[in-house]
């Protein structure tokens, strides 16, 4: 391998559904830069032993995907600031003898929403979900100037915690931050239902009942962090709203920050359906 390659790599555990090492060649080709790009099964044990080897085996930088962006956040040397709050690093750059991280899920999010015209300024969200994927899209959900953003959770006391916790940045962007109990939001009306949960995969189920549809305003969307196939949550939203869309735009979204804190070039790339057409599976 020729010394001036620049090497990348994204690690995870599963990791083969990933769509990384593709999107990233198709950025890369557009902009005429040449990389390397792998996949890499990586489970938590000994995660700092596998970074040092990436580190001497002269790669560049690094995505980190579940279960991996918490261990990832503890073990950078420099944050940014959004990694830092979200306390998640999705993306490593390995740069004089630092290791710096930064996390582009929220920005990913935000962009595929803006890309589809939904405008969140004033708006107000349901964000469904308190672990690590929730907090790691808030950072930017709160700059968007959304007028209030309820937080809810199966488990409460985290959605509690996680309000604490994200108080005092909202109140920086006069962002109002409310947690409501999962299913009963007799008066209160949303313009975007996010499912930052899991229970796809722990139950197969939607992580919230039909009737929440019904507090959808005219218009409204409902966003599923998960790709590649329709969920229950996005089922059901179906009946409410036409704005029904999966994670596919987010992960080329985000995939495209990471690509311009590396390679300090955008790519232009959109269209999510020349990603669709590799039949993947589901995967977050
Ligand atoms: P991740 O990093 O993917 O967010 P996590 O930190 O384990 O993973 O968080 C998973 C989220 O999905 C949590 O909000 C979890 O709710 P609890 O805090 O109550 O565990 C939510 N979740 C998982 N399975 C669920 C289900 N079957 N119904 C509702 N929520 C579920």
């Amino acid at each position: 391998m020729n010394k001036l390659i620049k090497k990348f790599a994204v690690l995870g555990h599963p990791i083969s559904h990933s769509l990384s090492p593709q999107i990233h060649s198709l950025f890369a080709k557009e902009l005429s830069i040449i990389l390397e790009y792998k996949k890499f099964d990586i489970n938590q044990d000994k995660f700092d032993e596998h970074l040092k080897n990436f580190i001497k085996k002269g790669f560049y930088g690094l995505n980190i995907t579940l279960p991996l962006k918490n261990s990832a956040f503890k073990i950078c040397s420099e944050l940014s600031e959004r990694a830092s709050l979200c306390k998640s690093v999705n993306t490593i750059t390995f740069l004089d003898n630092k290791i710096l991280g930064d996390t582009t899920d929220g920005i990913g999010i935000v962009n595929d929403l803006k890309n589809k015209a939904i405008n969140l300024e004033n708006k107000n969200i349901l964000l469904v979900g308190a672990g690590g994927s929730a907090n790691g899209i808030l950072y930017d959900l709160i700059q968007t100037k959304a007028k209030r953003i309820f937080i809810t959770n199966r488990t409460l006391s985290k959605a509690v915690e996680m309000k604490e916790y994200w108080g005092k940045f909202s109140n920086k962007n006069q962002v109002i931050l409310k947690v409501v109990e999962l299913n009963s939001f007799s008066n209160l009306n949303f313009d975007l239902i996010i499912n930052a949960t899991s229970s796809f995969l722990t139950n197969g189920e939607s992580p919230i009942s039909n009737n929440v549809f019904n507090h959808l305003n005219d218009g409204g969307a409902c966003y599923e962090l998960m790709y590649g196939q329709e969920t229950p949550f996005m089922k059901e939203a179906s009946n409410k709203t036409n704005l029904v869309f999966d994670g596919l735009g987010m992960l080329v979204e985000q995939a495209a920050e990471s690509f311009y804190i590396w390679h300090n070039l955008k790519p232009k790339i959109k269209n999510v359906e020349i990603f669709n057409s590799s039949g993947f599976e589901s995967f977050r």
